[in-house]
């Protein structure tokens, strides 16, 4: 283990402030929940999982639907280890539902500048799906939702990287209980 880094989320000063506690990611997310629950009434909804930011949403926003649900997953990356996109998206594990006449929403964790989606959304759309919506728990307020297609967002967020529930750093803080602004300069960037 490198010595720089932490061995725990006490002392560890690029935790910064407190964007969204637990108790409000919890109280929206069921929010969520029993919008989805309405709207796909009698149609249960296929949920596709964008690997690994969004799966401790994606725990949360499932519980909360009250429908019979289907889960898949599916991974890419943009990021790399550093907390800016490298501008290409690459698909690192594949769906193994068949998406043909299925309703499908795919969760994310953040839409950012929007290059992760419009890659997911061509690569699900061309596969035949009835119908294709996205539930973002969070989106910057540069995004251009509406340009996007997101109909479903937690939270709109200003520009801060942010960390926890899910979101990562070089693959840490995803089991923060909350969310955080990562504070680049209170902590040697991870190699
Ligand atoms: P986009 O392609 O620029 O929209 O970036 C979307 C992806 O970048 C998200 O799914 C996240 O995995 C990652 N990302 C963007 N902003 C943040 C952040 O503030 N914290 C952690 N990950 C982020």
């Amino acid at each position: 283990m490198d010595p720089a880094v932490p061995t725990s989320f006490d002392d560890d000063p690029a935790i910064g402030r407190v964007l969204l506690s637990e108790e409000q990611l919890t109280r929206r997310i069921e929010e969520l929940g029993a919008q989805l629950t309405q709207d796909y009434a009698g149609r249960p909804p296929l949920l596709v999982c964008v690997l690994r930011g969004a799966y401790v949403f994606l725990t949360d926003l499932a519980r909360s639907i009250d429908l019979p649900v289907q889960i898949d997953f599916i991974a890419v990356s943009s990021y790399g280890a550093t907390t800016r996109t490298s501008g290409v998206v690459r698909l690192v594990k594949d769906l193994e539902v068949d998406l043909t006449d299925r309703d499908v929403i795919l969760v994310e964790d953040i839409v950012d500048t929007g290059l992760t989606l419009r890659y997911l959304r061509r690569s699900l759309e061309a596969r035949g799906p009835a119908s294709l919506e996205v539930c973002a728990l969070l989106a910057r307020e540069s995004a251009d939702l509406e340009g996007l297609g997101v109909r479903y967002v937690g939270f709109t967020i200003p520009n801060d990287f942010v960390i926890g529930y899910g979101l990562d750093v070089a693959e840490r803080y995803r089991n923060l209980r909350y969310l955080a602004v990562y504070d680049p300069d209170a902590a040697a960037e991870p190699s």
